[in-house]
């Protein structure tokens, strides 16, 4: 994919759709959804994010691919594009620009745990016989307290995605996503069963599905809202530059409701694979960022052919998570590719590697490591990250991008990018101009009521 945005195309429809889902579907589905929605509290927490996912994200990511195909440019040129356009302010870019920092910020601690998933497909081959819940716990936190073996793996992860990127979305992108996405799919189901099978399935139903919404915090709302944007990939800027590689003849909503529905599928699929191990071996669900490093080991200890399906998850998994990543780096890379008119393979490396050095600090804030003493308002570094584009720039971009669609670019065009019948875009111009922007802004005022008066 050479220069500027624009210049690039998907070669169909399918790998359009594999491309999105292979942004979508991540660590932020597999890693990140379970571990939060046990620290919510369950049902309650995993309700409101998949409200938040249909009724707030899917909206948005309908506007932002419609965005991006529009401008045909990095976020950034797009948003300014399309602002001058419309006769609107440049200042609007601010989203675009919001987007490729946070994309940056994000990219450089996913990068950190998706070192662990690699480093958990070399454990994988060797098997986790005998893992029990202190074993497998051991095993994890001496993993990311080593200073040098985390850095190693981040390292490795992130030349993977400078690789891909370094090639165009095309060359590196479609042929990972077209068969091994399914096969992960595929690969999560059957985890499910077998979960279902041996492990507490009952009390996972429970846990998941009835929520008591006494548990249910303010923080731990807006968490669910940054997740839901956190794991449909929106607001950072990656949705929109897939959008600018977009043909005419998609029809986006159609797209994005797939999208959409993949995502949380995978995210509740991971649930259900994960919370029957955590309770039948008395795990704690609220035990963070370790959970499904922690379990699925030890089912992957006790089944029949298990050093194969460890393999094969662990390499799934990262494979998604690389898909992620591609995604997460891409936007900066054409920003900068786009502005100066570099070549895009040195742009992709220089901005890699500056997102592996910042991402060390990250790896080093983790278990007992060398800054885990480094703490900001109680939370270490990686945290401090993961809060600053989750919890904030994330719903916020998100009430910005829905605001701009919604009030400041024409109706009429944005009926032309959804191609949709009137009734339903009805439903839609609906959701952007009101439900989103005060859904979100409503969990900001509360929280921050509560943080001045409270
Ligand atoms: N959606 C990805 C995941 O779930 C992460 C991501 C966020 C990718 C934002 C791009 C932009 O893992």
């Amino acid at each position: 994919m050479a220069g500027a945005a624009g210049q690039q195309q998907w070669s169909s429809r399918w790998t359009f759709l594999l491309a999105a889902v292979g942004s979508a579907v991540g660590l932020g589905n597999i890693w990140k959804f379970p571990f939060e929605a046990g620290q919510g509290g369950g049902g309650a927490f995993v309700l409101v994010y998949l409200a938040f996912v249909f009724a707030v994200g899917l909206p948005v990511l309908m506007a932002e691919l419609s965005l991006g195909r529009r401008g045909k440019m990095s976020p950034i040129g797009t948003m300014e594009k399309i602002a001058k356009e419309e006769g609107r302010s440049k200042a609007w870019s601010i989203i675009g620009w919001s987007g490729v920092v946070g994309g940056f910020i994000v990219i450089s601690f996913y990068a950190v745990v998706g070192g662990w998933v690699l480093a958990y497909i070399v454990k994988a081959f060797s098997g986790f016989a005998g893992f029990d819940a202190a074993i497998s716990t051991d095993t994890f936190v001496a993993y990311i307290s080593d200073p040098v073996w985390p850095v190693v793996s981040q390292f490795a992860f992130i030349a993977i995605t400078i690789g891909i990127v370094m090639r165009g979305v095309k060359g590196g992108l479609e042929k990972a996503v077209t068969y091994l996405m399914p096969a992960l799919f595929a690969l999560l189901l059957g985890l499910v069963i077998y979960s279902a099978i041996n492990g507490a399935f009952a009390e996972t139903l429970t846990f998941l599905f009835s929520p008591d919404f006494s548990k249910l915090t303010l923080d731990t709302v807006l968490n669910a809202l940054g997740l839901a944007f956190f794991s449909l990939s929106l607001a950072l800027g990656s949705i929109m530059t897939y959008g600018a590689y977009l043909t005419k003849d998609i029809n986006i909503p159609r797209a994005a409701i797939a999208i959409s529905l993949a995502d949380s599928a995978v995210a509740l699929m991971a649930g259900l694979a994960i919370f029957p191990i955590v309770f039948k071996y008395g795990l704690d669900p609220a035990g963070g960022g370790g959970l499904v490093f922690t379990t699925l080991p030890i089912a992957f200890g006790q089944m029949t052919g298990g050093i194969i399906v460890g393999v094969l998850f662990f390499f799934l998994l990262a494979v998604a998570a690389v898909t992620s990543a591609i995604s997460l780096l891409e936007p900066a890379v054409s920003y900068v590719s786009e502005r100066l008119g570099a070549d895009r393979k040195k742009v992709t490396l220089y901005l890699g590697l500056a997102a592996f050095l910042l991402g060390t600090l990250s790896a080093w804030s983790q278990g007992g490591n060398i800054l885990s003493d480094v703490k900001i308002l109680g939370a270490d570094i990686m945290g401090v990250k993961d809060y600053l584009t989750n919890n904030i720039m994330m719903p916020l971009g998100g009430m910005f991008i829905a605001l701009f669609v919604g009030w400041f670019v024409s109706r009429k065009n944005m009926m032309e990018e959804l191609a949709m019948e009137e009734s339903t875009f009805r439903i839609w111009y609906f959701l952007v101009r009101f439900v989103c922007p005060t859904a979100i802004g409503a969990v900001f005022v509360s929280i921050l009521y509560n943080t001045i008066v409270g």
